[in-house]
């Protein structure tokens, strides 16, 4: 396996983001690896996977419908309404064919952060946090959730940031994909809240 230097990854995802995209991908680098750092994880894969998070975010809706076809990614009803919600799963294959060998938690965390999944593992949880709290977002809510980082676990701050993404999907009356619902049931089933 082989993780590829900051310098490398950034390179790739330089030519895939600009502006406001590729600093929110490189503040998300920078924040997983925080959380990642207060809660004993690996903080270079963490670094890894928050810089690469957003692999295929600007591939339009019927691009990612098709990439999705072709790689074997299921696709659900809610994706075929929100095609958008494919760029986690469309990007981690696209990140691991250009980086073969990269390891595999870091594709799943990237895999993983947009609607989440029943079994998130620790990375998955701080890449997700990362890309909600990275000091670029301005959303209600966000100053508490950062102020959460290092005074509850890891666990109750992913709680805490998937609840604020589920009051926002029932609020605004969107759809809520069959894996959010199963990460949100894991959650509670932990009893982390
Ligand atoms: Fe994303
Ligand atoms: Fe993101």
């Amino acid at each position: 396996m082989s993780t590829p230097t900051y310098a490398q990854a950034l390179t790739a995802i330089s030519d895939r983001l600009c502006c406001d995209a590729l600093a929110h991908s490189q503040d998300t680098a920078d924040t997983a690896a925080v959380i990642a750092r207060t809660y004993g994880l690996n903080e270079e894969h963490a670094r890894i996977a928050g810089l690469l998070h957003d692999w295929a975010r600007e591939n339009g809706g019927e691009a990612l419908l098709l990439e999705a076809r072709s790689l074997g990614i299921p696709v659900s009803d809610v994706d075929q309404a929100v095609p958008y919600l494919l760029h986690a799963h469309v990007g981690a294959k696209g990140v691991q064919s250009h980086f073969p060998g990269i390891p595999e938690e870091i594709v799943g965390a990237i895999e993983r952060h947009t609607v989440g999944g029943g079994q998130m593992s620790a990375l998955d949880k701080a890449v997700y946090v990362a890309d909600m709290i990275e000091p670029g977002r301005t959303f209600d809510g966000v100053v508490e959730l950062r102020e959460l980082l290092g005074v509850v676990t890891l666990d109750e701050l992913f709680a805490g940031a998937y609840e604020m993404t589920m009051r926002h999907l029932v609020a605004g009356r969107k759809r809520i994909h069959p894996a959010t619902v199963e990460a949100w049931n894991a959650i509670v089933a932990g009893g982390s809240r």
